[in-house]
């Protein structure tokens, strides 16, 4: 069977990693989260209390506690630096509301992708972010392009908080995922763009069955076509 490399785009909560994951266990494909690396890469800043200026000693971090991803017994998807888990510790405030300027450094990036093509390169992949359509897998045979309005993303994000238990208020929810929006789109370096091939979705309104029912039939159109 033909394996291809499936791209998806959006901007934050839009709901990619949610389908991305049903749809990998579905195709029995790869998942990668790639803005838990930028999230990790801002979790190490953070911790040795390194700025925009120390760009050098973020890569050093990055390279002396590598990104690797495992399992918990639930079958959940688990991020480590080093041997360090941090998985909960990626999704808190501080590290939510400094990702921005970490991802907007070039050299951040550029480690960043590498070690994301390298992952890539199997194929039978499912990637989300914001660059992986226009940066990271330029060919890849299926790119999507999820969109949804900045209420309906903040009340998805505030669920998915209250369930992992992290305290927030939805209006400031709302003002950040803007705010996150305006800095991901206007960033110098790789923005957040629909590549020019994507399919673009709008999931205001729509479940998760349903965006995930619309994203595997296009893969397996593709996937069958290989066959
Ligand atoms: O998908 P997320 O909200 O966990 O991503 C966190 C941040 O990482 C997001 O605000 C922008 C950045 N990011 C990026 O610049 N490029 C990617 N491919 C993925 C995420």
């Amino acid at each position: 069977m033909k394996s291809i490399r499936i791209a998806i785009d959006g901007p934050a909560s839009s709901g990619k990693s949610t389908v991305a994951k049903i749809i990998a266990k579905h195709l029995g494909y790869t998942y990668l989260d790639t803005g838990a690396m930028y999230r990790s890469a801002t979790y190490l800043a953070l911790q040795k209390h390194l700025t925009e200026a120390d760009v050098q000693d973020i890569l050093k971090e990055l390279a002396q506690n590598p990104i690797s991803f495992g399992r918990s017994e639930d079958g959940t998807q688990t991020v480590f630096v080093g041997n360090q888990d941090v998985t909960l510790a990626i999704r808190q405030n501080d590290v939510t509301n400094n990702v921005s300027w970490v991802s907007a450094l070039p050299e951040i990036r550029q480690e960043l992708v590498n070690q994301q093509r390298i992952i890539a390169e199997g194929g039978a992949i499912i990637m989300d972010g914001r660059d992986i359509g226009t940066v990271v897998l330029p060919d890849a045979e299926l790119k999507i392009f999820l969109i949804a309005s900045v209420e309906e993303r903040a009340e998805r994000r505030f669920k998915e908080n209250q369930e992992k238990g992290i305290e927030t208020d939805l209006e400031i929810l709302k003002e950040e995922i803007a705010a996150r929006d305006y800095k991901d789109s206007h960033r110098k370096v790789s923005p957040l763009k629909a590549a020019a091939d994507a399919i673009i979705f709008d999931t205001t309104g729509v479940d998760i069955d349903g965006v995930v029912k619309f994203i595997q039939e296009k893969a397996e159109k593709i996937i069958d076509m290989g066959n």
